[in-house]
């Protein structure tokens, strides 16, 4: 049995068809069935719906075979190895290019973000992607308090909770609905193919082939 980890939305759709060029359909819809486990026209091929963030955790502990999780969520979920995704038992073969967006910082637009970090000042920075903004203003040497958020980041700053905020930008509605600006761009992010090094080698043939099918599958 192979068992594929998934996100519900933008991944699981994006996914389908990188699935369908490894001959594999997912027979059952997540968003009409509640059903966790779906089955596929593959008897040996199984997918398990499960939160974004949780796909990382379940195919390092081989609860999934696979999974596609975005960069985002992979370096999050790392940073407690070391940043180092072979340190947690996973092996990334392949950037799918899909569900791209960036990671950004953010502030109110009446914030001088510049000025702020030219005079030295401590920044309060409110995010979902603690381990992604401490590197990141580690790296530019600015001192920042971290506020661990778990979503809806874009209210922080608005209510005075936050200065800044650190999120992922797609269209940058969310930013201009709520009268923030991008100041910072920190990284692309694209969703990535996560595979359990041991199931790797035991299930060899079945596990390349469906890595050999999303990279021809990438490459069209
Ligand atoms: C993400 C992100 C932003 C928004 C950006 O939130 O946190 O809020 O999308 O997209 P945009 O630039 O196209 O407006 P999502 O809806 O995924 O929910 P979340 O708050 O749970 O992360």
């Amino acid at each position: 049995m192979i068992t594929l980890a998934l996100s519900k939305g933008r991944i699981f759709e994006e996914t389908l068809p990188l699935l369908r060029a490894a001959g594999i359909e997912v027979l059952d819809d997540p968003d009409t069935s509640r059903k966790l486990i779906l089955d596929t026209n593959q008897p040996q091929v199984r997918v398990l719906v499960v939160r974004a963030t949780d796909v990382p955790t379940y195919v390092q502990y081989g609860g999934a075979d696979l999974g596609i999780t975005g960069r985002d969520t992979l370096i999050e979920h790392i940073a407690a190895w070391g940043g180092n995704a072979g340190a947690a038992g996973l092996y990334q073969p392949l950037d799918l290019g899909i569900s791209r967006c960036r990671i950004s910082v953010a502030v109110r637009a009446d914030f001088d973000y510049a000025h702020a970090v030219r005079q030295g000042s401590r920044l309060r920075v409110a995010t979902k992607y603690v381990a992604i903004a401490r590197d990141f203003f580690a790296t530019k040497g600015v001192h920042v308090d971290l506020i661990k958020l778990y979503g809806s980041m874009e209210l922080a700053p608005l209510v005075g909770l936050s200065d800044a905020i650190v999120d992922l930008v797609s269209t940058g509605n969310t930013l201009r609905a709520n009268r923030l600006v991008e100041v910072e761009h920190i990284m692309d992010i694209s969703a990535r193919l996560v595979v359990n090094q041991a199931a790797l080698k035991l299930k060899q043939a079945p596990i390349r082939a469906i890595i050999d099918a999303f990279a021809g599958a990438i490459r069209a």
